[in-house]
């Protein structure tokens, strides 16, 4: 299975239908078209890039989906100001594919200041027992140093009682995508 399809198994385990969700780097749409799937008609999805084509390429896998959609052409680390006030607290799930947009401009990436600011917003906008993903690319150029920086900054931050981290990293490939997992946890 590859990590993508893990990071999805992941959310699946607790995206219920009518859940409010984020796509915080749509890229294709592929994980915002899962999402969509997860949470059916009552759901309500935002998604968020940079690109005015991963706008375009979303909408279009994204225009049978019956869900609420809000997609913003608006980078993730404003997320907490373009998402309603009655939702913080209670997004259930939130995915980020880190580092750039396939078959696009390589030099169109995600940047580890930005990613951290809008990583500390998502803690804040998860429900409890809500679940966030994120997956970084250290064989990527400057994905190296963006993984660094995340990880650090995840593992200091997402412990209990509040939080719970998981990660998948493949031993002996140094510049493997690697996989993170965090749970806010009830208290
Ligand atoms: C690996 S792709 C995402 C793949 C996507 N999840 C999918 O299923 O196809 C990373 C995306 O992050 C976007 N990105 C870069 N900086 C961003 C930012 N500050 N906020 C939101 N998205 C950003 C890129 O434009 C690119 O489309």
């Amino acid at each position: 299975m590859r990590l993508t399809e893990v990071a999805q198994h992941w959310l699946a385990e607790i995206i219920e239908q009518g859940d409010a969700v984020v796509d915080a780097t749509l890229g294709n749409g592929a994980d915002a078209l899962f999402l969509a799937q997860q949470i059916g008609k009552d759901g309500v999805l935002f998604g968020f890039d940079v690109q005015q084509q991963a706008m375009d390429s979303s909408q279009a896998l994204l225009a049978g989906e019956p869900c609420q959609q809000h997609l913003l052409l608006a980078g993730h680390e404003t997320m907490k100001a373009h998402i309603p006030r009655q939702f913080h607290g209670n997004i259930k799930a939130i995915m980020f594919n880190l580092g750039w947009l396939p078959n696009s401009d390589k030099s169109i990436i995600t940047h580890a200041d930005t990613t951290i600011t809008a990583l500390e917003q998502s803690l804040e906008l998860l429900a409890p027992d809500g679940r966030m993903t994120v997956m970084v690319y250290p064989g990527h150029q400057g994905g190296d140093s963006e993984a660094k920086h995340v990880i650090k900054w995840l593992s200091v931050i997402c412990q209990p009682p509040l939080f719970n981290l998981n990660k998948i990293v493949l031993p002996n490939h140094p510049t493997a995508p690697i996989l993170l997992q965090v749970t806010k946890l009830k208290v």
